[in-house]
């Protein structure tokens, strides 16, 4: 028998990239190809990427470069490289003028055509590229089955962007909102839990501007339809761990954390970026809300009965951004005491309207500002992480930890980076951590013995971080 064919995928940006990843893999086993664990020994090379940055979009270009030389070097012969995700889908006819020896050109809206575009480079065709602006019917029904983790999942909740922040690309590459029926989202989810998943992401760029009117109605407010739905997921899936991301602030309601409040296995974790603490510049970037409207929508998520953790995202040297413009940010990173952020320098986008703007905060200015900030949430995290010493976490093991032999890694309910020691048979697990020691972006601590907790939880809400 022939050997088959192996595929590599190698992925940059979010989650959802992550698992579209797995929804190709998933494609390109069922038409006879394997993954093969490096670019080297892969027939077909894939790269998934982003566009968010121009940085992130520039270092695809010297990827393939690398990936290339590399292996005319040791096999004399040429590999076939795709690039699919959304600098495919900005970028489109393009990549292959910059990157000849790329022959597949795939956007995020065109997932499912992967085999046919592999079987027309199979048949000769020089090149193929699918980089579809409307809807694929297909897209959203695509469960791969087989994932990355055997107790880690995604599921897309719904796609694309209608806001149109004026730095971000993503609604342009990723399409307008689509939300999947609760209905198939629920069967996924029951899926998982049946197969002896842990724990569950709802993905979205925006999880709470999730609607489905067939299921919960016309009249609700924003963010009610994903309250909704993330309860039903949280009575009927049987999942352990249920976490989500990314909220989006102006559509965050009450009735999220109403339901988060009242379900054990939602975990204490929320992601909402702020992008910036003055009004101006909120103004500017079209976030729609205001500081004051975010700090209501903080006190909700810190009045809860469990300790929720919150994370963030800001841009530094948005157009126009002044030094008051951002002590402002300051002012507001020290007030939130965020869990953790996530920081970026302002980089201007094709196709947005922050890129008609001047780009008029030098890159100098921005570095400062960016240290400034980073000492800053350095700062806030070292004090926040005081309240989890001495504290029981329950942990979901991850893998090997990185660094420091024989430790473990994995998330807490938190959604904080616990280190510990302990026997790989125990990767997959969920188990008790005593919180011992108080690093800069983890925390390590001891196994607590005899507790693992592999059942669905069955103490009160709150009780563990
Ligand atoms: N949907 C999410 C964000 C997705 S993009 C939200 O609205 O919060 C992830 C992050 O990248 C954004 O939160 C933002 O902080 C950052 N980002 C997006 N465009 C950027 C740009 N042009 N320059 C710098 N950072 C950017
Ligand atoms: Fe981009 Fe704004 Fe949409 Fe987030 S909400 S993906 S930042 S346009
Ligand atoms: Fe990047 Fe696209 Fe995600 S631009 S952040 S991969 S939606």
């Amino acid at each position: 028998m022939a050997e088959k064919k192996k595929f590599y995928i190698e992925t940059f940006g979010c989650q959802m990239n992550v698992h579209d990843s797995e929804k190709a893999g998933y494609l390109l086993s069922s038409i006879g190809y394997e993954a093969g664990s490096s670019p080297e020994e892969s027939d077909l090379v894939i790269l998934n990427t982003c566009s968010v940055r121009e940085k992130a979009a520039q270092k695809v270009f010297a990827r393939i470069r690398e990936l290339n030389a590399r292996s005319k070097k040791s096999f004399g012969q040429r590999k076939i490289f795709g690039v699919m995700g959304c600098v495919a889908q900005a970028e489109a006819e393009q990549i292959f003028e910059k990157a000849p020896p790329v022959r597949i050109v795939l956007g995020p809206r065109s997932i499912s055509k992967l085999p046919e575009l592999v079987d027309q480079i199979n048949k000769g065709f020089p090149r193929a590229i699918d980089v579809r602006r409307d809807q694929d019917p297909d897209f959203l029904q695509l469960d791969p089955l087989h994932r990355n983790s055997p107790y880690l999942a995604y599921i897309t909740i719904i796609e694309g962007c209608n806001k149109f922040c004026t730095y971000c690309i993503v609604p342009f590459t990723r399409g307008r909102e689509r939300s999947r029926p609760a209905a198939s989202v629920l069967a996924e989810a029951i899926s998982l839990a049946k197969a002896g998943y842990k724990e569950v992401h709802l993905l979205g760029q925006n999880v709470n501007s999730y609607r489905d009117e067939l299921t919960y109605g016309r009249q609700n407010k924003p963010g009610e339809h994903f309250a909704a739905l993330l309860r039903t997921v949280a009575i009927r899936s049987g999942l352990p761990r249920i976490k989500f991301t990314t909220s989006f602030p102006r559509d965050f309601c009450d009735a999220i954390v109403d339901v988060m409040d009242e379900f054990d296995n939602l975990c204490n974790w929320v992601h909402l970026p702020v992008q910036s603490g003055s009004n101006r510049i909120l103004k500017l970037m079209k976030r729609y809300y205001t500081v004051e409207e975010y700090l209501r929508k903080v006190e909700r998520i810190k009045r809860s009965k469990r300790d929720i953790a919150l994370t963030g995202d800001i841009i530094v040297g948005f157009p126009g951004e002044s030094d008051e413009d951002f002590k402002q940010t300051l002012a507001l990173v020290k007030e939130v005491e965020y869990d953790g952020l996530y920081m970026f320098k302002y980089s201007p986008r094709p196709y947005t309207k922050a890129a008609m703007m001047p780009d008029d905060v030098s890159p100098e200015v921005k570095s400062e500002r960016f240290a400034a900030l980073e000492q800053v949430q350095t700062e806030v995290q070292k004090k926040r992480y005081q309240r989890y010493l001495g504290r029981t976490l329950e942990v979901l093991v991850e893998g090997r930890a990185a660094k420091g032999q024989g430790q473990l890694t994995g998330h807490s309910t938190c959604h904080r980076v616990v280190n510990f020691y302990g026997e790989e048979s125990l990767i997959g697990s969920l188990i008790d951590v005593k919180i011992t020691e108080l690093h800069r972006n983890s925390l390590f601590g001891e196994m607590v013995s005899g507790r693992l907790r592999d059942t669905l939880r069955s103490s009160p809400a709150g009780a563990s971080g």
